[in-house]
């Protein structure tokens, strides 16, 4: 990985790193020009890791894969570096298990993009030492991003179990003919995201109310009630899949040019969003 005052260089492009310059959201100390220049390549794993205080392993989702990426550092790495994973669904005891230096291992999941998006979850291995999570942590701060540690490891991590969460509702209410796609997707970019981009659920609860022991006097019955009548996991397969697809492609056609125009809305959308949650810092 770069130095940390190259903050993120190593997650955007020649292009992007200029943008985001004139733009004023550049993260870090160094001019665009400056952190570039500390980026190189070699073909030598060894080469590429020398002297690293973190090694952030970014190969595809593949167990067997990182298995021999991390089997291969294991053999040339000394006791300090840090060896971190991006996987967003790999449990760090699948990943590590067995390694001699897994005391400095550790998961550390982004979020796509990771430039405007800046949380990371950092999620330990049974045999992770403290200092490990501790220095992921620090450096992870210093570059930008807002990471969380998870105490103990657990399949989907906090944030995927949220978001499946999400999904599996979303999907039975349109499954059960409640709401159409496209409004269903309001719901919660013009309700409960509006909110979220700012605090979290039990946060909400704490405002919706005087405190959160108000909230759950008031409300508990109720929420209860409601989460009695959730239905089982989805399949996410047959009839549902064509309907929300069809309806999903009328608003964004699933051609790669017209995937790509809406994903460079939604980073910039991310990047506005981004500057102003940067001002608009806690009381
Ligand atoms: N894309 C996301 O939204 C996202 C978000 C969070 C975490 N992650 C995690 O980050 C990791 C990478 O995801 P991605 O979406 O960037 O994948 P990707 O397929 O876009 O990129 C993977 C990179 O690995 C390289 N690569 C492929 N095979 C390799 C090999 N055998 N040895 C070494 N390098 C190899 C590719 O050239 C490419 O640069 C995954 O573990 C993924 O779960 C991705």
């Amino acid at each position: 990985m770069a130095s940390p005052a190259a903050g993120g260089v190593v997650i955007v492009g020649r292009k992007e790193m200029k943008l985001l310059e004139q733009s004023g959201s550049l993260k870090g100390s160094l001019s665009a020009e400056q952190q570039l220049s500390l980026i190189s390549g070699c073909s030598n794993l060894a080469e590429a890791v020398e002297g690293a205080m973190h090694i952030q392993e970014c190969v595809p989702e593949s167990l067997e894969l990182k298995k021999k990426v991390f089997a291969q550092l294991d053999r040339i790495v000394d006791d300090r570096v840090i060896l971190s994973s991006s996987s967003s669904c790999l449990l760090p005891s699948w990943l590590f298990t067995g390694l001699a230096h897994v005391k400095q291992c550790v998961v550390a999941h982004p979020v796509n993009p990771p430039y405007y998006v800046p949380l990371v979850e950092l999620v330990p291995h049974p045999e992770t030492a403290p200092a490990t999570m501790d220095r992921t942590y620090a450096l992870m701060r210093r570059i930008g991003q807002s990471p969380v540690r998870l105490l103990k490891e657990m399949d989907g991590f906090v944030l995927n179990r949220l978001q499946y969460a999400i999904i599996s509702e979303a999907w039975r209410l349109v499954e059960e003919g409640i709401v159409s796609t496209n409004d269903l997707d309001l719901v919660m970019s013009d309700g409960l995201g509006m909110r979220y981009a700012f605090i979290g659920p039990l946060e909400t609860m704490h405002l919706n109310a005087d405190g959160l022991v108000s909230y759950c006097d008031r409300y508990s019955d109720g929420i209860k009630r409601v989460l009695k009548t959730f239905g089982p996991v989805p399949e996410f397969s047959g009839a549902t899949v064509e309907k929300v697809n069809q309806e999903m492609c009328m608003k964004v056609p699933d051609d790669p040019e017209h995937l790509a125009a809406r994903r460079k809305w939604r980073d910039d959308c991310l990047k506005k969003l981004a500057k102003l949650k940067h001002q608009m810092q806690p009381q």
